[in-house]
């Protein structure tokens, strides 16, 4: 199978979207009903070792600490490997056929241990697979420089 622009195969995108649909089975989301999964393959260091960690959306009674999915998986995966992680692709899906990409605060969290070419796969309508680079989706982002 011919490899995809981010240089996975397509066989192992397939597999990163399934796993984040798996984890959206876990969803705590009372309140929205939208079960959102989301897997994202990782390197630790300069390990080439690539593993996958997933996460799922966390709601609470207090609407506005609601964790979502790609912020739950990232946070697993700092917990695990500690924060030399690199992610270079993160798939998101959700239960409710409806097309959802990262909200802005997760294209945030994901930039943080991004790599300069970090794919995300996504959902569109009707559950049609949909993909962008974070740089796409974020462009001009903020970066913190100090002396
Ligand atoms: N949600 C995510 O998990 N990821 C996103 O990028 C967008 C939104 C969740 C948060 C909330 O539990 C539900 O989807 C509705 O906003």
């Amino acid at each position: 199978m011919s490899d995809h622009t981010s240089g996975l195969t397509y066989a192992a995108i397939k597999d990163l979207r399934s796993r984040a649909a798996v984890a959206a089975q876990n969803s705590h989301s009372p309140y929205s009903r939208f079960r959102v999964g989301a897997a994202i393959l990782i390197t630790v260091g300069d390990s080439p070792e690539q593993k996958i960690v997933t996460g799922c959306n966390v709601e609470n009674a207090s609407f506005r600490l609601t964790t979502c999915a790609e912020q739950s998986a990232i946070a697993t995966a700092v917990g695990l490997y500690g924060p030399q992680i690199k992610l270079h692709a993160v798939a998101v899906a959700n239960l409710n056929r409806a097309a959802s990409m990262p909200c802005g605060a997760c294209r945030q969290t994901i930039l943080e241990f991004s790599t300069p070419s970090t794919w995300v796969f996504y959902p569109a309508e009707n559950d049609a697979p949909a993909e962008a680079t974070l740089t796409d989706l974020l462009p001009a982002a903020f970066r913190l420089h100090q002396d």
